[in-house]
């Protein structure tokens, strides 16, 4: 077993973690562990994350005594548990990884629940929503579980509809019926039957069964954590209240409750705050896909002579891996010329910064759940380009109901895109954009204060933890 990051102290009580093991998920599940650990009632509270060996969390000897970090499934192949890009098969991916690792889990957990370093005082167990498998390994072992869905309430909203939606005959849509994929949602607007969609890659199967896993882990665990606000998603949240029929607590913006939390599985580029420094407020596009989501040569090329030829200012993530089938990633020839002094290019960002910064103006993004919700507590607007998983219902609410961005939908093109940025950037319509993004971002900050919903919730969820 991994060495623990420091010694645990007495017989305090410990709470056990176990994050999906992809950046998305792993960022909130630590934060999660920030604000517990933080508050646990001086000190109280001790941390063991349990995660795949790989993917591991970085620099885990950084965090404060009370963490103890535990490898699961060394040896594990894990080639095939890591989908890239639009056409990875994420359902797949999600039941390769429940199935491999759960006898791994069983014996670390038997091990640590056996060991008396560790006080035996193992409150609970909080897992991803996504693992299920572990879930079932702690309910066996008699240790209680709390639930951590990452996504938003939206997203929840949506799989709880799914198995309704394949009873009607809805699901999975036709696949060359167009009108079919087009077909608004009365129960869930302002979605369509295609934002249901996983990837076009994953099998209606493979999806199927997740979402009935996630949703059992929901409704047989002790309560389900949200990263979201009361003020963001209300009556969505009243829905899943109403739905599952377990305590909910609604305590996000994490990153906004446990700040400081080192996760990042990729170095950040810190070079690019000092580029921003010499920027003028609202002028740049921020661009990023997230740490899966990718694009092909082609959306590339146009993508670069998007930026180009739009003449405003961005800061573009290319991650190693971005670009399918491409193991090196090129700019075109010429494009560093037409863009100098005005444009910058990182492996890797620090997102939190970037989008905090005065510079920043509008960010091109992926999507995904941490990304919306980080831009929203920036209040910044975004060009939405989702590809896969809970994407594309992000991008529906943030273009149909916050209205603090639009979709860039269909081929990339550069002319497009240049004119996507204009609009987000340079017209009225983008202004708007940006003000009811702040006036989210005012809301967020009133959940984490003193009183807030968010913030209540987190005393709500301690006591809950303390009373296991
Ligand atoms: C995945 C799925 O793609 C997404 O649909 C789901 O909601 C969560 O899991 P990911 O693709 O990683 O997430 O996107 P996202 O949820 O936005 O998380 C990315 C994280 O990486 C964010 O916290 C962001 O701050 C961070 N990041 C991103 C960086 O630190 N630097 C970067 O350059 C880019």
């Amino acid at each position: 077993m991994a060495s623990p990051a420091s010694s645990s102290v007495g017989h305090r009580r410990r709470v056990l973690m176990f994050p999906l093991p992809f950046q998305g998920h792993i960022t909130p599940m630590l934060q999660l562990a920030g604000a517990l650990h933080a508050r646990g009632g001086g000190g109280r509270l001790d941390i063991t994350v349990f995660h795949a060996a790989f993917n591991a969390p970085p620099d885990q000897a950084r965090h404060p005594p009370g963490y103890r970090f535990v490898a699961v499934g060394e040896g594990v192949p894990s080639g095939d548990l890591v989908p890239s890009g639009s056409d990875a098969d994420f359902a797949g991916a999600l039941l390769r990884i429940n199935d491999r690792l759960r006898e791994p889990f069983r014996d670390r957990l038997r091990q640590l629940l056996a060991e008396e370093e560790d006080g035996g005082a193992a409150a609970c167990l909080v897992v991803d929503s996504n693992l299920r498998g572990m879930q079932l390994v702690a309910e066996e072992l008699g240790v209680p579980t709390l639930v951590l869905r990452t996504g938003g309430a939206a997203c929840l909203v949506a799989y709880m509809a799914f198995p309704a939606l394949c009873d009607k005959g809805l699901l999975p849509p036709a696949s060359q019926d167009k009108a079919q994929s087009e077909m608004p949602l009365d129960e869930l607007t302002p979605l369509r039957l295609r934002d249901m969609v996983f990837s076009p890659i994953t099998t209606h199967a493979n999806m199927k069964r997740c979402l009935e896993h996630l949703l059992d882990a929901a409704r047989c665990s002790s309560g389900v954590i949200l990263n979201t606000f009361q003020e963001l998603e209300n009556s969505d949240l009243q829905k899943i209240t109403d739905g599952l029929g377990v305590p909910i607590y609604t305590i996000g913006p994490l990153h906004k409750i446990s700040s400081g939390t080192e996760s990042s599985l990729l170095a950040q580029d810190q070079t690019c705050l000092k580029w921003l420094d010499k920027q003028e407020a609202d002028s740049v596009l921020y661009v990023s896909l997230g740490s899966l989501a990718s694009m092909d040569e082609k959306e590339m090329l146009e993508t670069a002579w998007g930026l180009a030829n739009s003449q405003r200012p961005f800061l573009w993530v290319i991650r190693h891996n971005m670009v399918k089938s491409s193991q090196q990633v090129s700019l075109p020839e010429g494009f560093e010329e037409a863009t100098r002094g005005r444009g910058m290019v990182v492996p890797w960002a620090p997102q939190l910064e970037v989008l905090g910064h005065r510079a920043i103006g509008g960010f091109w993004t992926h999507n995904g759940w941490n990304s919306t919700l980080e831009s929203i507590c920036e209040g910044v607007p975004m060009i939405c380009r989702p590809q896969f998983a809970d994407q594309m219902i992000n991008m529906r609410y943030v273009e149909e109901v916050w209205k603090i961005g639009f979709e860039l939908e269909g081929e990339l093109e550069r002319g497009k895109i240049e004119m996507a940025i204009t609009k987000l950037l340079c017209m009225e319509e983008g202004r708007q954009m940006r003000q009811r993004a702040k006036d989210l971002r005012d809301k967020a900050v009133k959940c984490t204060e003193e009183k807030g919903s968010s913030k209540s919730a987190i005393e709500l969820l301690l006591k809950r933890i303390m009373s296991f």
